[in-house]
């Protein structure tokens, strides 16, 4: 199957996944929380980005290269960190630090995914972000940090949006108990998913593996998408900072004088998100927040974005409202659930194709320079 033709957009490979994966985890991958306001946000916010194309100025050569807190990655983006992210492909984890080795690309591994950082170890060679969501006891924290460490991730990603659980009444509706169990409506969404199911079946039934060490029959990792943690706090930070040799990210930030405190406190960069929609169905689209985080923060200090980016266009428009460098969750999923490995190059594919598309209708050469394109509109500003 030739991909280019078949699947030519990321939305393409979304409508693919959603046949292949059972309909409870797909709607634990696919929904935010309420009735997914702000996942809508998100995208019309993209939407209504629009850049000036440019005449005359020849074909230029596009270079994506971008450099993030000390390091050169090939392209502008990277894998946001995901919970359960096996419970979509089994392997999944393993797949996309593969290819982020491959790509010279960062990988974000969450707290929660199904593989454990010593999992990744052997795959993840020098793209390794950690994301962490501190469990209560400072000792398992202390030891998490420290194997994420010894397992070679450098960089380390403080979700900052969550200070409790959220409602995700989709995924309620879908099935998915906690902890997950399978019960025979699961079952049978199972059986309706044959490849999904004889993957599982080859792989094992995925579990929260990064954290087993710390859990016990009376302190079960009890949420699939929100194991028991902390929620970050001054202090804690000020404890992670001392314990963390290497840069450290603030992720989940939508407002300005929230994204100064959190610079003032010591982060190296700050990442605009709202989560995937899947905290508060109130908050702003990550597009709305980002030209007024970038505007309080100044036009240096290092800001990461995510939310709703389905095209290499959707990162020009970000990057143009001031984003450095652009993550993404749902997206990759779609691809290696569509076509495993395969599915997770033609992400990349899609991306550099479309973004490198757009530099040249734009006459330029760089994605920094788009901020040069920025067409005026209301959402704009
Ligand atoms: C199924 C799922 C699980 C997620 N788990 C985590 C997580 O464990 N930690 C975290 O910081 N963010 C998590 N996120 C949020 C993503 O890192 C990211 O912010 C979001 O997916 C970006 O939006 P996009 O999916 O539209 O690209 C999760 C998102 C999804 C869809």
């Amino acid at each position: 199957m030739d991909l280019d033709l078949s699947h030519p957009t990321l939305p393409d490979l979304r409508a693919r996944a959603r046949r292949r994966i059972p309909h409870f985890a797909w709607e634990y991958l696919d929904s935010g929380t309420g009735e997914d306001s702000a996942i809508r946000r998100s995208r019309e916010a993209l939407d209504n980005v629009v850049l000036a194309p440019a005449v005359l100025k020849g074909r230029t050569e596009p270079d994506l290269t971008t450099t993030l807190l000390g390091r050169t990655y090939d392209r502008p983006w990277g894998v946001s960190p995901v919970g359960m992210t096996g419970l979509f492909w089994p392997g999944a984890e393993v797949t996309l630090a593969q290819h982020c080795v491959s790509q010279n690309l960062p990988f974000g591994l969450s707290t929660v995914a199904a593989a454990s950082v010593e999992d990744l170890a052997p795959h993840i060679g020098e793209q390794g972000w950690f994301q962490l969501y501190p469990p209560r006891d400072m000792d398992h924290c202390k030891d998490l940090l420290a194997r994420a460490k010894a397992a070679g991730f450098h960089t380390l990603v403080l979700t900052v949006d969550v200070p409790g659980p959220s409602r995700r009444e989709r995924q309620r509706r879908g099935g998915l108990t906690t902890p997950p169990a399978i019960t025979p409506r699961l079952f049978m969404q199972s059986v309706l998913r044959p490849h999904w199911s004889l993957a599982v079946a080859r792989a094992g039934v995925p579990s929260v593996r990064g954290l087993a060490k710390y859990t016990s029959p009376h302190t079960p990792a009890r949420h699939v998408g929100l194991a028991p943690h902390a929620a970050p706090d001054p202090e804690l930070f000020k404890v992670l900072r001392d314990l963390w040799e290497g840069p450290i990210v603030a992720k989940g930030v939508l407002v300005p004088e929230e994204a100064v405190m959190l610079r003032d406190l010591g982060f190296d960069a700050i990442w605009v998100s709202n989560h995937g929609g899947r905290q508060f169905d109130g908050a702003p689209g990550s597009a709305d927040a980002l030209p007024r985080v970038r505007k309080a923060l100044g036009p240096d200090f290092p800001v990461i974005f995510d939310g709703a980016v389905t095209s290499g266009l959707d990162m020009l428009r970000a990057i143009a409202l001031g984003a450095d460098f652009i993550m993404l969750g749902r997206p990759w999923l779609w691809g290696v659930a569509s076509f495993g490995a395969k599915g997770a190059a033609h992400v990349s594919h899609i991306l550099t194709e479309d973004m490198t598309s757009g530099l040249i209708q734009m006459g330029i050469t760089t994605p920094p320079e788009v901020r040069s394109r920025l067409w005026p509109t209301s959402s704009s500003g």
